[in-house]
């Protein structure tokens, strides 16, 4: 969701500080943004709707001078994304920026409005703003007065206040959205991840739930929920996988799409033993002889790898698996067997649903896994079990490389799994590892298609609506062709189970409509094509995404054929995945739409 920053310089000024770790938190969100800074005893703000380049400008013309500031880039809960409802907030002498929704916002803005207060913004953030400079009216200090605010507080939140009174002092503080602060040379910084931080200190002290911190140029004092001071580790981090750039690529979705030969065979080598003959993860200590059910929950293209899972750990590992979307299962609070396991799959590790579907299933008693991206995140932290995917950083608010690395985790855990419950020997394991090695150079393969998929984009990109189709394993390919495909190019798009459309979906088939047919040869390519014919039939456009036997047998009947290599049934998912990845991202390029940053979407949903 929102990205926020703080820094406390030594001898050099905050504000291009400020925008540059703003520029690495955009992807948290990116439609509006602002900053201030404390100069000379006098502070002010700078605000813009709009992306970071709008604020740019704005500082362009009337730059802020200061060594002392905060940041933050928005993606809207309460209130449009306009200037005046754009962080941060400023009451009096202090400023805030936050990440967060505020739940009690009403109640107290009934209570400060009752007291004269003066709103001059929809957000629920500005009542935090308002709050503390109420305090300081009354004769708090700073400290008091930003504790005292953060008590009255429920929701979630990340923040940092400035003020205007206390230019050496930024006071922080996380509930439910990370929080790092970083420990420089004489200098300080505060942000919502530590790659906001990364060209600034490798000195990391990840906040934990409900604390908060009094931050000075050379020191900083934490206190957890109770008010009691405690230490948190500071960690050094390795900033190269921090700093993130395009590299010779125009946009990061297409520099991580380009990767995933890269991170898969990363992920493969963290996952098994030297000699590649056995697959090695701390799942290994759960006893899963005894584990009657598994249940995967996740958002998004997350829930998707999940979709996976399920198909292979029940095929592979003959476990029972339930899946479910995180903001149902949280509140269907569904009952979960004593001798259970759930496991969340997350890149972010930060989605609040998902997140609060972790805590519900612990409360529950279930040992849990943790299938994240990034392994400081709170999930990780809070999960029994973190099973690293080794992605990392993913910057593209779609998500490509970390649902790829996801399914070579899950295809891993199955196989493993499947020997802990007997139902597989060592040398089905050790065969498992060596198909999985082949995906790196399958991959590189199919990446060396780009244009055959640039000029199948150029045919659907003035389309209003596409369907997806697939049966067993591609149908969550479909479903999550459909989701790129949307998510980038804003064509409304659908995926649905092949088999499925003659219950109702086949009623939308026109000449307009193209139609995605995702159709590897094997078992159920007889079954797909009977499907296709049903549709081609009622003058569908099919576009077959299949390899070389598929495109065959289909040649003349399909609209477009686009063939790609023949692979072994557990390789198809990789290849498949990198087919609709492409295939939304040359769609987006025709269409012109910002394909790193699309309307409405923030990389980490850290709200409900
Ligand atoms: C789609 C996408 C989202 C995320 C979802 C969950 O391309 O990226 O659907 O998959 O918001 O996010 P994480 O995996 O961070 O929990």
């Amino acid at each position: 969701m929102c990205g926020i920053i703080g820094v406390l310089a030594k001898d050099r000024p905050a504000a291009p500080l400020l925008m540059d770790g703003l520029r690495r938190l955009e992807y948290r969100g990116y439609d509006s943004a602002g900053v201030a800074t404390v100069s000379a005893g006098f502070l002010d703000r700078r605000r813009a709707a709009g992306k970071l380049a709008a604020l740019a400008d704005v500082l362009g013309t009337a730059p802020l001078p200061g060594t002392s500031g905060i940041g933050h880039t928005r993606w809207a809960t309460h209130g449009c994304p306009t200037e005046a409802n754009a962080h941060p907030h400023r009451a009096g002498s202090v400023c805030v920026v936050h990440n967060g929704i505020i739940e009690n916002y009403r109640t107290l803005r009934e209570e400060l409005t009752s007291r004269g207060a003066h709103f001059e913004s929809d957000t629920d953030t500005e009542v935090i703003a308002i709050l503390c400079a109420d305090m300081l009216r009354r004769g708090l200090c700073e400290e008091d007065a930003a504790a005292g605010t953060i008590a009255r507080l429920e929701g979630t939140y990340a923040l940092c206040f400035l003020f205007e009174t206390a230019p050496d002092l930024l006071i922080c503080a996380r509930r439910g959205s990370p929080l790092v602060i970083g420990l420089g040379d004489g200098e300080t910084f505060v942000g919502s991840d530590a790659i906001a931080l990364a060209p600034l200190t490798n000195r990391i002290c990840y906040l934990e739930e409900g604390d908060w911190a009094v931050v000075s140029r050379t020191d900083m004092r934490v206190h957890d929920s109770h008010g009691n001071p405690v230490t948190r580790r500071v960690q050094v981090i390795a900033l190269d996988h921090l700093i993130a750039d395009k590299g010779q690529h125009r946009h990061f979705m297409a520099k991580e799409i380009h990767e995933q030969p890269t991170v898969l065979a990363r992920a493969l080598g963290a996952w098994t033993s030297s000699d590649r003959n056995r697959i090695t993860s701390d799942a290994e200590h759960i006893d899963w002889s005894a584990v009657s059910r598994l249940s995967i929950v996740a958002c998004g293209t997350a829930y998707l790898a999940g979709h996976v899972a399920k198909i292979w750990l029940e095929q592979i590992a003959r476990l029972p698996v339930e899946l479910e979307i995180a903001s149902e299962f949280r509140y269907r609070e569904p009952p979960l067997p004593r001798d259970g396991v759930t496991m969340v799959i997350s890149q972010s590790g930060e989605t609040a649903d998902t997140l609060a579907a972790l805590r519900y299933a612990k409360a529950q008693g279930q040992q849990t896994l943790g299938l994240v991206n990034v392994t400081t995140s709170t999930i990780a932290r809070e999960a029994d079990v973190v099973l690293p995917i080794h992605a990392g950083p993913e910057i593209g608010v779609a998500s490509t490389k970390a649902f790829t690395a996801q399914l070579m985790c899950i295809a891993l855990l199955a196989f493993m799994i499947a020997r802990k419950r007997g139902v597989i020997g060592p040398d089905a394991e050790t065969t498992a590892i060596d198909v999985l090695s082949t995906i790196p150079r399958i991959l590189s393969e199919v990446l060396a298609q780009e244009n055959d998929f640039a000029a199948l984009a150029a045919q659907i990109s003035d389309a209003t609506s596409v369907l997806f189709l697939g049966r067993g394993m591609m149908y969550p390919l479909a479903l999550e062709g459909a989701l790129k495909l949307k998510e980038i190019t804003y064509i409304h798009a659908e995926g649905y189970a092949a088999g499925e459309i003659k219950h109702g979906p086949i009623a939308l088939v026109d000449e307009h409509t193209p139609i995605i047919a995702l159709a590897p040869s094997g078992p159920l390519l007889e079954k797909s094509l009977s499907n296709l014919r049903e549709v081609i039939a009622r003058n569908g456009r099919v576009a077959i995404i299949g390899d070389a036997a598929a495109c065959q047998v289909f040649g003349n009947e399909a609209w477009h054929c686009l063939a790609i290599p023949h692979v072994d049934p557990l390789v198809a998912p990789f290849a498949y995945a990198v087919a609709i990845q492409f295939l939304a991202y040359h769609t987006a390029l025709c269409r012109g739409t910002d394909v790193d940053q699309p309307r409405n979407l923030a990389k980490s949903v850290t709200v409900e």
